[in-house]
């Protein structure tokens, strides 16, 4: 009865909330708010959205339009759902904070730098911008050194695959240990070793961050969620550390080289550089320290490794359900490359594996809502009034299944970026944003586009890629959370002979 009595009250006191904010909006703009679907009290719409919010914001789209919005636990959240609203809203300042959930706070609070999470504010601004400046040396095209790097690891993963002669397993372990030496070494040189035993909880990283920061997570939208989910908020500290704890002995051994020399060898040493070389007025003005500026290093391995992994396991997925556009892909690869591994110079002259590598990189979507934003301060956007403190999603899935702008989009189809005479259509490619856009883009996008080039070419190159007819690979699932993680699937790898 008293229990039920405070239920009461909560839903009584959240209602009030939630008018008086109403009016305080229609108090400072006489535009209208986005339309959107009423939820419950405290929770909003946070029970309705299932385990894919962003299938779900997708039909809600097709009802409300482009731009609507919705409670979701305590968060007023804007959903944008065309091309069209997330470039405009997402290449404006005022649209560039991030949101400061349970999860995030968290997040910001395991390490110094974590700039992705960061709200847009001026450490952050310093920290993007010589993160992107340093993952330039590496992600030129002219830089042969990320050649150099996945050749060694492409070779170990043909040796493994080899290993398993035709047989049917899981390359899951396999393609982990490719993309994580290749991002190591790009990040902290030819020392970084994949093997080493304290990245194996690394692993499990994926599952525990798909489910710790999905939209409509407990921790974020039950009242005192903080409070109730310590288990959880510990749980994922401690999933974490491993990261930390690799990359940190990295960092220290990239400082004492920076203390000594002046040349830059890879991403840790110029931040390791930076952070020599900033004024001490400067730091202190953005409340910075030197371990901030070095340990986005951190930030970039976290930020770069789940992600390029997934989808060479997508790749893998893909193709061996398409032969055909295997085989297509194989004969330009031999065509251009003849008997030499793609290189990067090549991807100008190799317009269908350009085109197949967007149509995977489209149908993986594998952050499906990116990463939240948040209003800076009062805005507007197409018309609506939109508060400031209010969460913005991109529905990237949403767009990328947009049938007029990608017919039949749940059919895997590189055809689709190609002009008639077979090059690549620009206008075409423009359309697919996995990398978001505008202010908070992905830093790593070139060096994500360029090792994903070169992984899955070799890969092609070296072998043919079969689904396990007794376990079919299903393309057209994944793993619910905050990334698309392919469904894990038995796959046979044969050898090409040459
Ligand atoms: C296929 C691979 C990748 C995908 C699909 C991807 C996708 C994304 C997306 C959707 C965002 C959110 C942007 C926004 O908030 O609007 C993002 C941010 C970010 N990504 Fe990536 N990413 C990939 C690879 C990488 C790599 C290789 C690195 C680094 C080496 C990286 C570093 C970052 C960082 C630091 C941010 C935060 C940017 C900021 O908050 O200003 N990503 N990425």
């Amino acid at each position: 009865m008293f229990a039920w009595t405070i239920v009461q009250l909560v839903a009584l006191f959240w209602i009030i909330y939630y008018v008086w904010r109403k009016l305080l909006a229609s108090r400072r703009s006489t535009l209208p708010q986005p339309p959107g679907p009423y939820g419950l009290p405290l929770l909003g719409y946070m029970p309705f959205l299932g385990k894919r919010p962003h299938v779900t914001l997708k039909k809600l789209a097709e009802k409300y339009g482009e731009i609507f919005q919705l409670q979701i636990g305590g968060q007023q959240t804007v959903v944008l759902g065309s091309i069209e609203t997330i470039r405009e809203a997402y290449s404006k300042d005022v649209f560039a904070g991030r949101p400061t959930t349970p999860s995030i706070k968290a997040f910001l609070e395991s390490g110094p730098s974590r700039f992705a999470m960061r709200t847009a504010n001026a450490k952050w601004k310093f920290l993007r911008k010589v993160s992107f400046k340093a993952l330039s040396l590496v992600a030129s095209s002219q830089n042969s050194r990320l050649e150099a790097v996945v050749d060694e690891a492409a070779e170990g993963l043909e040796a493994e695959l080899t290993a398993y002669n035709g047989q049917p397993f899981d390359p899951q372990r396999n393609i982990f240990d490719c993309v994580a030496s290749v991002i190591g070494s790009a990040l902290f040189g030819s020392d970084f070793n994949s093997k080493d035993e304290l990245l194996k909880p690394v692993l499990q990283l994926p599952d525990r961050l798909a489910s710790f920061f999905a939209v409509g997570n407990l921790l974020d939208t039950l009242p005192f969620g903080s409070v109730i989910m310590r288990k959880k908020i510990k749980d994922f500290l401690e999933a974490i550390t491993p990261v930390n704890q690799v990359t940190e002995k990295y960092i220290g051994e990239h400082v004492v080289h920076c203390e000594q020399e002046d040349d830059i060898r890879d991403v840790a040493d110029a931040l390791a550089m930076v952070a020599k070389q900033t004024p001490l007025d400067l730091k202190q003005q953005i409340g910075l320290n030197d371990d901030a500026i070095r340990c986005s290093a951190t930030d970039l391995f976290g930020a770069g490794f789940a992600t390029t992994m997934e989808t060479v396991r997508w790749a893998v997925n893909l193709l061996a359900v398409s032969p055909d556009v295997q085989a297509k892909a194989r004969l330009e690869l031999e065509q251009v490359c003849g008997d030499q591994p793609v290189q990067l110079t090549d991807r100008s002259s190799i317009p269908y594996n350009e085109a197949m590598l967007i149509e995977i990189l489209r149908f993986s979507s594998l952050a499906p809502l990116g990463l939240p934003h948040s209003t800076m301060d009062d805005t507007t956007l197409h018309g609506y009034f939109i508060p400031k403190n209010t969460t913005i999603l991109a529905n990237f899935y949403g767009h990328h299944r947009n049938a007029k702008l990608f017919p039949d989009p749940e059919s895997f189809k590189p055809e689709r970026f190609l002009t008639n005479d077979g090059s690549l259509n620009m206008d075409a490619t423009q359309l697919v944003i996995p990398f978001s856009v505008g202010k908070r883009r992905c830093v790593g996008e070139n060096l994500a586009r360029q090792e994903l080039a070169l992984i899955i070419g070799r890969l092609l190159q070296k072998f043919q890629i079969f689904q396990d007819p007794n376990n079919p690979v299903d393309v057209h699932d994944a793993y619910p959370g905050f990334n698309r993680r392919p469904i894990k699937t038995p796959i046979i790898f044969r050898k090409i002979v040459q």
